[in-house]
């Protein structure tokens, strides 16, 4: 049948190629990709001449032949997106379509980039054979031509499309010219949550064909654990040799052969350089070998179950979008392994392919997803959706065709996944009987159907922790076929701003249960685009109508590439090697969590810390230690015992060389082993008396105004302390949008959390005490807190005992509770002995590390792209800022910034907060955790805050002499 007539009389309009449903017309089959061969090959990148028209058939076409005067057309780099070169404006919606869901047509205003390079070939480019054009990547459809011939169109961004151009090719002033429509039938099948992102964003190649060229190949190489050999089978539609000299292996095409290997894994990527060569063409040949299957209802790799620390990887850079060079990608991964990362769903759609070379070469598992999601239609009721629908199952097919032949030599990929958020159909159907019957050596992966009848998987997305735990026990209900199946979270933690929470929680169910093969953090970074104004824009920045806000920014990391705090925690909830044990008795247990290594790779190490500053360290040796073994090590005599000082171990697993990814001495894993708690000081009883003079109130060094509210401190101004229960919401306070539930957020401001009133019921002034009694409430409530801050001095420091007690019947948890000063004019370092260097909330403190560090307000901020709650130290022992000193025993969370919670709310982006005079420091003795409520489950229920009695304890001076030493860590 074919589907481009049908539709043509559909719409009258011959040349409406983009709303057909076809895949397209006139490029060769997919075939393997490859970087380089001995055959020549032209870049085609660069500057190109481009024209952009508001619709798809605004300008004809006689600028295809090269006659037309294009001198008069701007200048475009390609790859690149046209809508990030000052044409046009990106658009961010999620789920939704931006335009009316009305397949397979697509609106008039469809921006349509002409594209025009005029080439000559180098002076060596052979006289004989052929020659490929290729196209790594165009969004959404192109019809391109070259030398005025129209060579066909495509659809399927994210894939390759290669045209014979043999013919058409002079020596000079070839004329290539491509017209890209934003919108095509395509897009209905590239609903993925991302920019909408029109243009020629990958490379363009012309590739010289020699004659007895290669063609397409597929490598076979397999591992037997059992025997210690790879078998490998590399079959080509051309005749050709197959070498590899390390193993001394030289076949014929075709031919299978068995020798003794390493094998590669994503801990050990071993990859053996060969050559596929025929009668015209050299074709390097990166062989790992491995075996993937689904075993004893687990994924096992070379006969072992593997857990994967995955990450949702989306292609984006800041400046140039899903144009990424091959260093950023390099970054990725370099970033990726550094966090002890091992996996990479490469959602949602097969990434510029260089990219997977590099998780061959450096070893991360890969489940290559095709560039489909049809999400959209689940607001219409899934009526129309194209994976249901046989008319487009060709272009599925196409899609599904493309990934698997052009990625099927990466050793990296193990799984094939079908796509993303697509509902159900025959059609996702036809593409996995595809896929199987032209590639049996992988498994195949799907979330969107829950009877998991294509997949060999049972995968979910944002499934709650007891969930989880019910699906690891096998006490989940479901099909049958699914309950045989091992389990992953293709998506879970979601990234969004502050946190994600509870990722501690996941990862020691998928400790516990086998069944639990891991996840895969949603997601890799965050898709803000710089800005000129708000330093990062998000969605609804370029006026879109339609859009879902700073959804766009879900990451780990920062636009920039910079690790938000929750890399640095999940590289410490996922390291691959558990330490654990008794500092009192100087033991340390150590767990191998890797999958295939042994602990050869690492050197241990420890260091001794006297209330947080090391005094001694050492090397701690440790026995071979085989994947999945424990070792328990001795730790030397403690090096300094007694006092009062908390003293500590910090034991650490670092790189015992250098890897390709990382230096030696990179710390992989690490804990700390409590030998002595210490000692607080204790607070002297009794105290100077507080007097009434001139209408304050004298304190030893203190003064307060009337009301008991502190003033000063020696000659240290003390603005507004009071109790504070408010945060500037985060991302997962706020919830999800499409929910029926109240998150947090909306509670907490439905009842006024965020203006509560003070009103100051007693000050009383005994011989040793001031005490202020107040009751903070919002308006309208009858909820309230009852404060009682007694404050006493010795003379040089002013102590503070504060008390909580609520009334009522509190039924929404607080976002804190503590208090918050200003420290007017406040400048210069901030140093603390706590949990550190970063932010830490109690469900995101994994990788909080005890020590005294040094920083400075602006550096203690997280600049989130949209602003909210951020920065917070956990279990503060002392600190010191602005000439103050504060010490507490009970551990509040210390927090500073040069605004208020006030103007943190208010932010939208970055650049909406200017920093004031005063730093405001809160110090919390309670937190609510921050979960993963932006898109799944909220706080788990140990990490709420719930209304309660509390008391905190703090003591200020101006002395800055306590501190010990430097930061140190
Ligand atoms: C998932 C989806 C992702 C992303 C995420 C939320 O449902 O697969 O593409 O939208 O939610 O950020």
């Amino acid at each position: 049948m074919d589907l481009r007539m049908d539709l043509r009389d559909h719409d009258g309009n011959l040349d409406a190629h983009h709303e057909d449903v076809s895949p397209g017309t006139g490029s060769l089959p997919p075939r393997a990709w490859y970087a380089t061969s001995d055959a020549p090959a032209l870049s085609l990148n660069g500057t190109w001449r481009f024209r952009l028209s508001p619709t798809a058939d605004a300008e004809d076409d006689a600028f295809t032949a090269g006659h037309h005067d294009s001198e008069a057309w701007d200048e475009i780099t390609v790859p690149g997106h046209w809508v990030l070169q000052g044409h046009g404006a990106p658009q961010y919606t999620n789920q939704l379509y931006p335009f009316p869901v009305d397949p397979p047509r697509v609106p008039t205003e469809n921006p349509t980039g002409d594209h025009l390079r005029v080439f000559g070939l180098p002076a060596d480019w052979p006289g004989t054979g052929t020659a490929v054009l290729r196209f790594d990547g165009v969004e959404s459809c192109a019809r391109v031509w070259l030398n005025g011939t129209e060579l066909g169109d495509f659809k399927g961004s994210r894939l390759a499309h290669e045209f014979d151009v043999g013919a058409l090719l002079r020596p000079e002033g070839n004329v290539l010219a491509v017209r890209v429509h934003q919108w095509s039938a395509g897009s209905y099948l590239e609903d993925q949550d991302q920019w909408w992102l029109p243009g020629i964003f990958r490379d363009v190649t012309l590739l010289h064909r020699p004659e007895g060229c290669a063609g397409d190949h597929f490598v076979h190489a397999s591992y037997d654990h059992r025997a210690g050999t790879g078998t490998l089978r590399v079959d080509a539609n051309v005749q050709g040799r197959v070498t590899v000299a390390e193993l001394g292996i030289d076949v014929a095409t075709g031919e299978e052969v068995t020798v003794p290997v390493e094998p590669w894994t994503a801990e050990t990527p071993k990859l053996y350089d060969g050559v596929l060569a025929t009668a015209g063409e050299r074709v390097p040949l990166r062989i790992g070998f491995r075996t993937v299957a689904l075993e004893g209802g687990l994924i096992k790799v070379n006969g072992r179950p593997v857990l994967f620390r995955g990450v949702n990887r989306h292609e984006f850079h800041p400046e140039t979008g899903r144009a990424l060079d091959l260093d950023t990608m390099r970054a990725d991964v370099l970033l990726m392994k550094r966090h002890n990362i091992n996996a990479v769903r490469t959602s949602h759609y097969p990434p510029h392919p260089a990219f997977l070379d590099l998780c061959d070469e450096y070893g991360l598992w890969v489940v290559d997803e095709c560039d489909l999601e049809t999400h959209g239609f689940q607001a219409v009721g899934w009526r129309g959706n194209p994976v249901d629908d046989d008319r487009w199952t060709p272009a599925l097919l196409d899609r599904a065709a493309r990934m698997v032949e052009r990625d099927k030599n990466h050793p990296s990929v193990i799984m094939w996944s079908l796509g993303n958020e697509c509902g159900t159909g025959r059609g996702l159907t036809a593409m996995a009987e595809w896929i199987r019957a032209r590639d049996r050596s992988r498994l195949l992966h799907y979330e969107g159907d829950s009877s998991c009848a294509d997949t060999d998987v049972y995968s979910r997305m944002y499934a709650d922790h007891a969930e989880v735990e019910r699906i690891g026990r096998g006490e989940d209900e479901g099909p049958g076929r699914r309950r045989e199946l091992p389990f992953l979270l293709c998506e879970y933690g979601h990234a969004m701003g502050n946190g994600p929470g509870g990722l501690s929680e996941y990862q020691r169910l998928f400790e516990t249960y086998d069944r639990l093969q891991g996840g895969f953090i949603w997601e890799w970074i965050d898709h803000g685009i710089a800005h000129p104004t708000y330093g990062y824009a998000y969605g609804g920045d370029f006026g879109e109508e339609l859009h879902d806000g700073n959804f766009v920014c879900d990451g780990l990391l920062f636009p920039d590439r910079t690790p938000s705090p929750g890399l640095v925690e999940y590289k410490k909830v996922i390291e691959p090697v558990r330490i654990d044990g008794d500092g009192r008795d100087g033991t340390v247990l150590l767990t191998n969590l890797h999958d295939f290594a042994d602990l050869t790779h690492l050197a241990f190490t420890w260091s001794y810390e006297v209330d947080g500053v090391s005094v001694a360290d050492g090397a701690l040796p440790v026995p071979a230690t085989g994947p999945g073994e424990r070792a328990e090590v001795k730790l030397p005599p403690a090096p300094a015992r007694g006092g009062d000082a908390e003293t500590r171990w910090t034991v650490r697993a670092v790189l015992a060389d250098d890897t390709a990814w990382a230096a030696r001495g990179h710390v992989v894993a690490w804990a700390q082993l409590v030998d002595e708690a210490g000692r607080t000081e204790p607070v002297p009883p009794g105290g100077l008396a507080p007097v009434r003079e001139s209408g304050r109130i004298l304190l030893g060094p203190a003064v307060f105004d009337a009301r008991g509210t502190l003033l000063s401190l020696g000659n240290l101004e003390i603005s507004d302390l009071r109790l504070d229960v408010w945060r500037a919401p985060t991302d997962n306070d706020n919830g999800m949008p499409w929910r029926p539930e109240t998150p947090p957020a909306a509670q907490w401001r439905a009842l006024g959390l965020h203006r509560m009133q003070h009103r100051v019921d007693d000050v009383e002034l005994t011989e040793n005490a001031l005490t202020v009694r107040t009751r903070v409430a919002p308006a309208a409530s009858d909820l309230g807190l009852r404060v009682a801050y007694r404050w006493r001095s010795d003379g040089s420091r002013l102590l503070l005992t504060l008390r909580v007690e609520p009334e009522g019947k509190w039924q929404v948890p607080l976002p804190r509770v503590g208090i918050r000063f200003g420290l007017p004019g406040a400048s210069g370092p901030v140093r603390w002995f706590g949990g550190g260097p970063g932010e830490a909330y109690p469900d995101t403190g994994a990788a909080s590390l005890v020590g005294v560090w040094e920083s400075d307000v602006d550096a203690l901020q997280t600049p989130y792209v949209r602003p909210q709650e951020n920065g917070a130290r956990p279990g503060l022992r002392w600190a010191e800022i602005g000439g103050l000193r504060i010490d507490s025993g009970d551990g509040p969370a210390f927090t500073a910034r040069r605004w208020t919670t006030e103007q943190l709310d208010a932010a939208r982006h970055r650049t909406d907060l200017t920093p004031g005079d005063t730093v405001w420091v809160n110090l919390d003795i309670g937190r609510h955790g921050i979960g993963s409520g932006s898109c799944g489950p909220g706080v788990l229920p140990h990490h709420q805050l719930h209304a309660r009695p509390a008391t905190l304890h703090v003591a200020f001076s101006t002395a800055v002499t306590r501190g010990n030493g430097a930061a140190s860590h």
